[in-house]
């Protein structure tokens, strides 16, 4: 009986000190110790990256519902700069916008180069798509991305709403392509950008929902011009220009 019990004892001893011993037993410490330098760096400790997409010279049924349709499930919020000429037709997909928080923005009735234009001319092409968007979405400030960027030098004072243009230009026009667009925005991202694209081309749309997905994993969180000036402490003025939040 005691010779059982002393063996018992023996093995229990022999055990612990077999396990405490095994250098093995140190892998679990050493991968802790990995992860929490690891976790150190990864984004979800960070401050979130943010960053304003927008979207041109919509509404366009057919690739602007898709893009909704992407933003919304991604929780992700959008500016879209509307041609006043295009609007009519997509009446529900101005209303969406709003609804579901996204920032609505002028590019002008008929995309004209507003640098080409008289006073006159340029305050009618603002003032009738402001009219319209009003009408549609309700009173507020509808700022303004005159298109391809042009304005007259003292032409800003005609306009009496706060000007975007962008940092981050990936000539989604030109190629038409999901995976040039996602390469050239990837490579000159970073937070406080605002990114023009276009809503009308499907490849856009396409490279806007790849790049949220994978720049989300990076820790960028996507809001509109508005609120990307708001969390920088940026006060918007009219007439002034913002490239980016910090430019
Ligand atoms: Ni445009």
């Amino acid at each position: 009986m005691w010779k059982r019990i002393l063996l018992l004892f023996f093995l229990a001893a022999l055990a612990t000190a077999l396990l405490s011993a095994n250098p093995r037993r140190a892998v679990p410490a050493r991968g802790a110790a990995e992860i929490a330098q690891a976790d150190a760096n990864a984004p979800i400790n960070a401050a979130p990256k943010l960053v304003a997409f927008t979207f041109d010279d919509g509404p366009h049924r057919g690739s602007t519902d898709k893009l909704l349709d992407g933003l919304a499930e991604r929780g992700a919020k959008g500016t879209f700069f509307l041609v006043g000429e295009e609007i009519d037709e997509g009446r529900d997909l101005v209303r969406r916008m709003r609804d579901e928080g996204h920032q609505i923005g002028n590019h002008t009735w008929s995309h004209k180069r507003l640098d080409e234009l008289s006073d006159e001319e340029i305050i009618q092409e603002i003032g009738k798509t402001d009219a319209l968007l009003k009408s549609i979405a309700g009173e507020g400030e509808y700022w303004l991305r005159p298109p391809y960027g042009f304005l007259r030098e003292g032409a800003e004072k005609l306009v009496g709403v706060p000007l975007v243009k962008w940092s981050v230009d990936p000539r989604d026009w030109e190629s038409r392509n999901t995976e040039s667009v996602v390469k050239a925005v990837s490579e000159t991202i970073e937070p406080g950008s605002i990114v023009l694209l276009h809503d009308i081309y499907p490849t856009s749309v396409e490279a806007a929902l790849r790049l949220i997905d994978a720049l989300s994993a990076e820790g960028y969180r996507f809001v509109t011009v508005e609120e990307l000036l708001r969390q920088y402490g940026v006060t918007p003025e009219p007439g002034k220009v913002y490239r980016s939040a910090t430019t």
